[in-house]
């Protein structure tokens, strides 16, 4: 979700005011997304290498993620959906913990879509993680024994990965997961991301062909369904 402090500059508001309006826009597109039947929504809300922007910015995103919390939790349990907190809880303050493990208890039982919003995250320090815990537990380091213990085992790989605010990189989000999902990247800054942008970009992947290493003929002439 890149674009917001952009958006704001634009405006002559404070970086703050950008990333206000831009959960404004993340609302308007889980519903978009729910409206549509995907099943799994992922989000980059805040990264590892966040903590190094300016102490009032960090320090609103922290604010504005609580204050979003206490005002959709009870909006996201009434409409299915399943809250999952990504990332090093360890860095976050103890209050903040408590409240990302109250918003996922309160939509547990949700399963109309899971909405995974990766805060204090790094691809990098997924990898790391799944790689420390496997070295604990003394299992094999194998694929599919590293990708079980990643933080994001509970959803299958991400099929898309939308970027918005016109750069064109990955900046450390899902490293492992994102071996082979499409890449689209709009210039739209996030919080004029609407339900038509997601719209062109699904129409996008739509129009992708996914060989997963194989040859073209060989998926055209595989079976469906
Ligand atoms: C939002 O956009 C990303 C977050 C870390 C919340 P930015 O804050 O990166 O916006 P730009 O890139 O400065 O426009
Ligand atoms: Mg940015």
């Amino acid at each position: 979700m890149d674009g917001n402090g952009r958006w704001a500059k634009r405006r002559l508001m404070p970086r703050v005011a950008g990333h206000r309006q831009g959960v404004e826009s993340l609302r308007r597109c889980i519903r978009a997304c729910v409206e549509r039947g995907v099943k799994v929504l992922t989000v980059f809300a805040f990264s590892s290498e966040n903590w190094s922007r300016p102490e009032d910015e960090v320090s609103g995103l922290m604010e504005l993620m609580g204050k979003a919390l206490t005002r959709e939790v009870p909006e996201l349990r009434k409409n299915g959906i399943r809250l999952v907190f990504v990332g090093d809880r360890q860095g976050l303050s103890e209050c903040m913990r408590q409240s990302l493990v109250q918003a996922e208890n309160q939509t547990a039982d949700n399963a109309r879509m899971v909405l995974n919003v990766c805060f204090n995250y790094g691809g990098r320090w997924d990898i790391a993680q799944a790689a420390a815990k496997l070295a604990a537990s003394g299992e094999p380091i194998t694929e599919a024994a590293l990708g079980g213990a990643t933080a994001l085992a509970h959803v299958p790989d991400p099929d898309l990965l939308i970027r918005t605010g016109g750069e064109q990189r990955i900046s450390n989000f899902l490293l492992w997961q994102c071996a082979y999902s499409e890449l689209y990247f709009s210039d739209k800054l996030w919080p004029d991301f609407d339900a038509a942008a997601l719209d062109a970009a699904l129409a996008a992947f739509a129009e992708r062909e996914r060989r997963f290493g194989k040859t073209s003929d060989q998926v055209a002439h595989q079976a469906v369904g």
